[in-house]
C-alpha cells in the first residue's frame, strides 16, 4: 500500500515581516515548486527517507526533522492510530532556505501522506498540524507560510486569525511571477530577530517602515483582485524600499532586482524573510517572463509561473 502527499512552494507578494508585527501578508502558492511525500507500508517504526534526514520519526528525532516528527505524531494522534508501520520518503524540488516554503511544504506534504494512507482526505486540519513543524524549524513563526500552502490559493493573511473565505484573494487578471535564487540560504528566526532588534533600536523608522509595509500589503491585494499589474508592481517596488530599510535585503538579492527592473519589470522585490533567499518580479505578459528569465541568468536558480483568474 502506497499513498502520495503533495504541497506546493508559496511566494509572499508584499507584507514579509509586516505580517509578524500585526499586518497582513499577502501570500501567493507556488507551484513551480513542490514537496512529495510517499507513505509506504513496511513493518518497524515509523521511518523518514529524505536529502536532509533520514531515520525513525518520533519524540527523539533531531533538529533537522524534528518538525517533521512532530506534525507527523500529531497526525498519527489525530487519526488515533499507533505510529508505526510506514516509511515516509520526502523528495522536494523547493530549495531549503530559500524562502519558498520548503519546510511549510514538506510537512504538509507528509501530513496529507499520511493522511491520504489511512483513506482520510486531507482538509482544514493540515494548517494546524503544518504549523507545529514550523514552529520546530523556525520558533515562533506567524504561520503565513502553512496557511497559504495548505490553502492552495492567494490568501491575505493575519497573524492569529481563523481560516475563512474572505482571507481568499481573487485573481482579477493573469499575473506573470518570476522568481530568482541568490543561492544564498537565509534563516527566518534570524533575519525577524533583525528587524526586531531594528525595532528596538530605531523605534521610530521601524515604525514608519512596518506601517508603509502593511499598507501596501492591502493596495496590493486590491490591485491584484482589480487585476491592475502596473498598481500591483509599484507596490512591489515600494515595499522593496521599505525592506531595504529594516535591514534585510543584501546586495546580491539587489543585483537581480536591479536586473529585473532594468529589462522592465513592472515592479521587483525580495520575498520570504530577506537576508538571501529569493526575489520575485511582476512580468507585463508571458512572453515578457522569459525575457525577466533571462534577464536573470546571474541566479542560481529562476522559476516563472503563471496565477490565471
Ligand atoms: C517568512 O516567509 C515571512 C516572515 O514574515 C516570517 C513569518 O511570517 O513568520 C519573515
Amino acid at each position: 500500500m502506497t499513498a502520495t502527499g503533495v504541497a506546493p512552494g508559496k511566494v509572499l507578494l508584499v507584507g514579509e515581516h509586516g505580517v509578524v508585527h500585526g499586518g497582513v501578508a499577502f501570500a501567493l502558492p507556488f507551484p513551480a515548486v513542490e514537496a512529495r511525500a510517499e507513505l509506504r507500508a513496511e513493518p518497524g517504526p515509523l521511518r523518514l527517507e529524505s536529502p536532509i534526514w533520514s531515520g525513525i520519526l518520533d519524540a527523539d528525532t533531531p533538529p533537522p526533522a524534528a518538525g517533521l516528527a512532530a506534525a507527523a505524531l500529531a497526525t498519527f494522534a489525530l487519526l488515533d492510530r499507533p505510529a508505526t508501520g510506514w516509511v515516509a520518503h520526502l523528495e522536494a524540488s523547493i530549495p531549503l532556505g530559500a524562502g519558498l516554503g520548503s519546510s511549510a511544504a514538506t510537512a504538509a506534504a507528509l501530513v496529507r501522506g499520511i493522511l491520504l494512507a489511512h483513506g482520510r482526505v486531507p482538509g482544514d486540519e493540515v494548517d494546524a498540524l503544518v504549523h507545529l513543524a514550523e514552529q520546530a524549524a523556525h520558533g515562533t513563526p506567524s504561520g503565513v507560510d502553512g496557511r497559504v500552502i495548505t490553502v492552495g490559493q492567494p490568501i491575505a493573511f493575519r497573524r492569529g486569525e481563523t481560516l475563512d473565505e474572505t482571507q481568499l484573494v481573487p485573481t482579477g487578471a493573469v499575473f506573470n511571477l518570476v522568481v530568482g535564487y541568490t543561492g544564498v540560504t537565509r534563516r527566518t528566526q534570524v533575519a525577524v530577530a533583525r528587524v526586531t532588534a531594528f525595532k528596538d533600536n530605531e523605534p521610530v523608522a521601524a515604525h514608519a517602515a512596518m506601517e508603509a509595509i502593511k499598507a501596501l500589503a492591502w493596495e496590493a491585494i486590491a490591485a491584484w483582485r482589480a487585476g491592475d499589474a502596473v498598481a500591483v508592481g509599484t507596490c512591489l517596488d515600494g515595499a522593496q524600499a521599505q525592506l531595504e530599510r529594516l535591514g534585510v535585503s543584501t546586495p546580491e538579492l539587489e543585483t537581480l532586482i536591479r536586473a529585473a527592473r532594468d529589462a522592465g519589470a513592472l515592479g521587483a522585490k525580495l520575498t520570504g524573510a530577506g537576508m538571501g533567499g529569493c526575489m520575485l518580479a511582476l512580468a507585463r505578459d508571458a512572453t515578457h517572463a522569459d525575457e525577466l528569465v533571462r534577464a536573470l541568468a546571474g541566479a542560481a536558480t529562476v522559476w516563472k509561473q503563471e496565477y490565471r483568474p
